[in-house]
């Protein structure tokens, strides 16, 4: 038996203040998304901002559905628009923020493996990783770079290939 240890990094800024101006504005633009969240069912809003490499900016927020499971996250709804409409241009940074009237969120939302395999596929069809801010409003920014700072053990393409 041999046991294995996998360690993930990623920087803590205590807020906005601390980054620089361009992911503070990204930052600022998930924000905004949280309006066009269809969140009736949980009443939980997620917001995203991407900048893609042109400089342009998309938004994305979650959108439910009352057969729940057809809803979709922020983050999916983001990733999906970009692959459909922009994946000439590659996306270089994707801020995450969340707020919800019942309560209030102290650390930032970490996106669900189901998005973040979205992500992998995407990183790998770009060539680049993506940059995360995970972004809680009045609370600590959490940044990583690439899918697997966030999940080691992804299912990658190749893992349907013979070896
Ligand atoms: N949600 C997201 O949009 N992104 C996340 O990272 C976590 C969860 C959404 C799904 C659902 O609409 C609501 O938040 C509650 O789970």
């Amino acid at each position: 038996m041999k046991e294995h240890e996998i360690k993930i990094n990623f920087n803590e800024y205590s807020s906005l203040e601390e980054l620089d101006s361009e992911d503070r504005t990204l930052c600022a633009e998930a924000v905004k998304a949280l309006a066009t969240s269809h969140s009736p069912y949980s009443k939980f809003r997620v917001g995203v901002a991407m900048r893609l490499r042109s400089g342009k900016i998309l938004h994305a927020s979650n959108q439910e559905n009352v057969a729940y499971p057809s809803g979709l996250c922020a983050e999916r709804v983001a990733l999906f628009h970009w692959g459909a409409n922009h994946a000439d241009d590659p996306i270089e940074t994707m801020a995450v923020t969340a707020e919800t009237d019942e309560f209030k969120l102290t650390q930032p939302v970490t996106s669900c493996g189901a998005c973040l395999q979205v992500l992998a596929e995407y990183e790998k069809k770009q060539g680049t990783a993506i940059k995360m801010l995970l972004y809680c409003q009045g609370g600590p920014v959490w940044m990583a770079t690439g899918v697997e700072s966030f999940l080691p053990f992804l299912f990658f393409e190749d893992r349907l290939n013979h070896q």
